[in-house]
């Protein structure tokens, strides 16, 4: 009985230095595993005689059961430390204010973009994009502008061999929409897109640039369409009030073409720097579809008419928010880029 005795006041004893959940479990084998000390007090009942084994057995159960109580008890109590002391730790005080998450948005060009595209497919326009590496024959030829054309230079271009280059104009995708439809389908479309020139770079030029291209090719399409439209794209730009005026130009993808002017927003047409004291402002070139543009694309201009434009985007953004220098789009000052949180 003292053996038993000691061996529990051992244990206790052991327990109470125990801090980890490891060592628990090694006091745990030392006493109540297979070779451990109460097991060993449960087999030396072979040695005792038959009379004496009920007492004892009960004894040697009794302890064990204490042991394993103590042993469980102090399991509970180390848990239960270990969640106050993690819990301590990561307390969070919803009281305080929060971090301020920084999200992007979307460059000033992008909005542009996106605002023309609204109020095209809101007129049921689709949107139609072409690859930045393009064919001489689909960025200059089929647009009715031949090999040693004069108007070629007005679009100095990145070849990468004789025949590819990076696209001067968003003009290409108008073929490759007219080729697409195989000549019988009316199209409506407008593509924006990079473009690439080899200017160099100062506050009004860019290698690279923006453009939206305009095409519409029916049987009905007269160049009283194309005004109408671009009103309505140069009132959504810059304000209800705008009025526009066409005047003589020349491309050679369209005839006739037309240098497309708004009435400045910023004098309401009396004079101002900003429309050099003119009352307008340029804003986009257009035309109606030449035939041999039509004629190669397989539309025949005996049955369809069309008109086309093409928008510089940066300069719609420049003359809108009075941006003076091009460079400021695609240098990613962060206080520029801010100004146009949306
Ligand atoms: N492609 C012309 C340019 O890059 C812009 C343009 C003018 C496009 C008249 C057109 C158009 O579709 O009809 O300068």
């Amino acid at each position: 009985m003292e053996a038993f005795d000691s061996l529990k006041q051992s244990f206790l004893k052991a327990l109470e230095t125990v801090f980890k959940e490891a060592e628990l479990a090694e006091l745990k084998a030392e006493y109540l595993g297979k070779k451990g000390k109460v097991t060993q007090l449960m087999q030396a009942m072979k040695d005792l005689s038959p009379e004496e084994r009920p007492a004892y057995g009960q004894k040697v159960n009794q302890l064990k059961n204490e042991l394993s109580d103590a042993l469980n008890a102090h399991k509970e109590a180390l848990e239960n430390a270990r969640i106050e002391a993690q819990l301590a730790t990561e307390k969070i005080d919803v009281t305080l204010p929060g971090h301020d998450m920084s999200v992007g948005s979307s460059h000033i060009l992008t909005q542009i973009v996106e605002s023309i595209e609204d109020l095209f497919i809101g007129l049921g326009y689709q949107i139609k994009e072409g690859p930045e590496i393009e064919s001489d024959e689909y960025n200059f030829e089929k647009l009715n502008l031949p090999k040693n054309h004069p108007a070629r230079d007005m679009q100095d271009s990145f070849y990468i061999d004789p025949n590819t280059l990076l696209r001067t104009h968003t003009s290409p995708v108008q073929v490759r929409t007219m080729l697409e439809y195989g000549g019988s389908k009316p199209v409506k479309i407008i593509c924006p897109g990079k473009v690439y020139r080899r200017d160099d770079d100062d506050a009004t030029h860019s290698h690279q640039f923006m453009q939206i291209e305009g095409l519409v090719v029916d049987q009905k399409t007269t160049m009283a369409d194309l005004k109408g439209t671009l009103l309505k794209l140069a009132q959504t730009m810059f304000g209800p009030d705008r009025t526009i005026r066409l005047r003589p130009s020349y491309f050679p993808f369209t005839e006739p073409s037309v240098e497309v002017d708004v009435s400045c927003y910023n004098c309401e047409g009396t004079g101002c720097s900003i429309c050099k004291h003119t009352g307008y402002i340029e804003i986009l070139g257009a035309g109606m579809v030449h035939d041999n543009v039509l004629k190669m694309s397989g539309y025949d201009p005996n049955v369809y008419q069309g008109f086309a434009f093409g928008i510089g985007v940066e300069r719609i953004a420049m003359l809108k928010y009075g941006i003076e220098d091009i460079r400021h789009f695609y240098t990613n000052d962060m206080r520029f880029l801010r100004m146009f949180n949306q």
